[in-house]
């Protein structure tokens, strides 16, 4: 494929894959494969990419560092997350925090940003090793057995019960196993409506509307039930729904309705439950693959903690592990994609951005540039010492997004994610299990299509 610029009366657009289909433009390639279109075609033609779908209908594929910080930050306000984005994720999360706008969006991120300050997460930690050490004598078991399981379905379960308790003191997945089937069926269904298919309004009685709406059905059940017994409870504890509970608005002095609060635990279980587990999967995976950074791993958690359990204070004493989870999210970042849409004409890069035009970022892409990262295949976690951080551009790393519309939740996955990772290591050795097939399934978020198959080994077998 050649480059091709065009130009039309004065203003400069993007280049375009030449070869596309008269009617369907690039259509037919982006549904048979997204990511390795997108690859192919960075390679190509470089840092930003002008595609058509059906005639007129143009979108952008963005990657250099400079126009993602343009889009997410310099000039964020000419940026919305648009109907590809709220449109399908609000089926699920109403006006939640996620897909809301405007100023009902900066009310409730003002109310909520405070449940999210690391001394407020703290807490939490306690609850984040208990939920994880629960699951060791399972894992005890099947190491004595040299059973191999998938390591992601424990994961996607920890998280999910993690999720939970802090959120709303409720073990989830123990209310009902159905609780997390659903959850992971409405974001699949999400997923594939985020992708440019023919849609299909919500009414149409298809089979896959049906599921989801089942599925939305009983989420919004247990979810109900937990905020309606909440309410008549005198001394609730002081998890995250408390927080929501509490808040007040400045301005009128009222607090969030049902379906307020609904939307935004919806929206919470959401993006924090799967994003995590996936991290933390693929961290997983990383360190079967890589012996000697998990022995690396293994030496820093096991100086810091001794065999006891870690706790708020060790998190600072554990850079190297929390650096094996950057560095796993800069190869397999969970959200791999980010839609906007611009509000007004732009300028990236020189090329000429109409208004009403779809911007897709991609970190799966940018992460990998290989002006910003040396080898960039290369697993290294010391790429994220603070040194090498502050030498690079700030958005050639943005698996949290950027701008007034980062995830509220990073600092608990990180606190998380290194939590598990570190209790997971002190006490095993993990493998893949031979000839296990690795490949990516980018339906919503970055999952390994057939999980992880892992065999786990006791360090100190008692
Ligand atoms: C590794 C784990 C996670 C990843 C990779 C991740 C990623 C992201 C990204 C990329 C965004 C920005 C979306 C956009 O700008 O369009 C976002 C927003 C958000 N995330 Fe996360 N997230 C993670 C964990 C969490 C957790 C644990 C929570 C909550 C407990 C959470 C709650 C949210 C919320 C509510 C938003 C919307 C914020 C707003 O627009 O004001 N996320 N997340």
């Amino acid at each position: 494929m050649e480059l091709t610029v065009s130009t039309s009366a004065g203003k400069r657009y993007a280049p375009m894959p030449k070869a596309q289909h008269w009617l369907l433009g690039s259509f037919l390639p982006v549904r048979r494969d997204l990511l390795g279109f997108y690859t192919r075609m960075f390679y190509e033609l470089g840092d930003i990419i002008r595609f058509r779908g059906l005639p007129g209908l143009y979108w952008h594929l963005v990657l250099h560092p400079a126009y993602v910080e343009h889009v997410l930050l310099r000039n964020q306000h000419n940026y919305r997350k648009g109907k590809v984005f709220d449109g399908p994720i609000g089926l699920i999360t109403g006006n939640g925090l996620l897909t809301s706008d405007g100023e009902f969006w900066r009310r409730q991120r003002r109310l909520m940003q405070p449940a999210f300050h690391r001394q407020a997460l703290f807490g939490f930690v306690a609850t984040m090793v208990k939920e994880t050490e629960k699951f060791f004598p399972d894992w005890d078991a099947r190491a004595a057995q040299g059973q191999a399981f998938d390591i992601a379905q424990d994961m996607a379960a920890l998280t999910l019960r993690i999720a939970g308790l802090t959120l709303f003191s409720t073990p989830v997945s123990d209310t009902a196993d159905t609780f997390g089937r659903n959850l992971r069926l409405a974001f699949d269904f999400v997923g594939l409506k985020m992708r440019p298919t023919l849609p299909v309004p919500l009414w149409v009685p298809t089979p896959a509307n049906l599921r989801f709406k089942a599925a939305r059905r009983r989420l919004d059940t247990v979810v109900y039930q937990i905020i309606e017994a909440r309410r008549k409870t005198p001394n609730p504890p002081l998890d995250l729904l408390a927080m929501l509970m509490a808040a007040r608005d400045e301005e009128t002095g009222s607090a969030m309705s049902d379906q307020q609060l609904r939307d935004e635990v919806i929206t919470l279980l959401l993006a924090g439950h799967e994003t995590t587990a996936i991290t933390l999967t693929w961290a997983v995976y990383v360190l079967t693959q890589e012996p000697v950074v998990a022995e690396q791993v293994y030496d820093e958690v096991s100086g810091v903690l001794r065999g006891a359990s870690p706790t708020a204070d060790n998190l600072k004493q554990l850079p190297y592990t929390r650096m094996v989870i950057e560095e796993t999210m800069r190869l397999y970042p969970p959200a791999w994609g980010l839609p906007r849409e611009a509000i007004h004409d732009d300028e990236i890069g020189g090329y000429h951005i109409p208004g009403r035009t779809l911007v897709a970022l991609n970190q799966f892409l940018t992460h990998r540039h290989p002006d910003f990262w040396e080898d960039p295949e290369r697993f290294d976690p010391e790429r994220f010492t603070p040194a090498r951080v502050a030498a690079r551009p700030m958005f050639a790393y943005f698996p949290f997004g950027g701008g007034q519309r980062v995830c509220i939740g990073s600092q608990f996955a990180l606190m998380e994610a290194t939590l598990v990772l570190a209790l997971l290591v002190q006490r095993y050795r993990v493998r893949l299990v031979p000839g296990h097939p690795i490949e990516f399934d980018t339906v919503f978020t970055l999952r390994p299509k057939h999980g992880v198959r892992v065999i786990v080994e006791r360090r100190t077998p008692q």
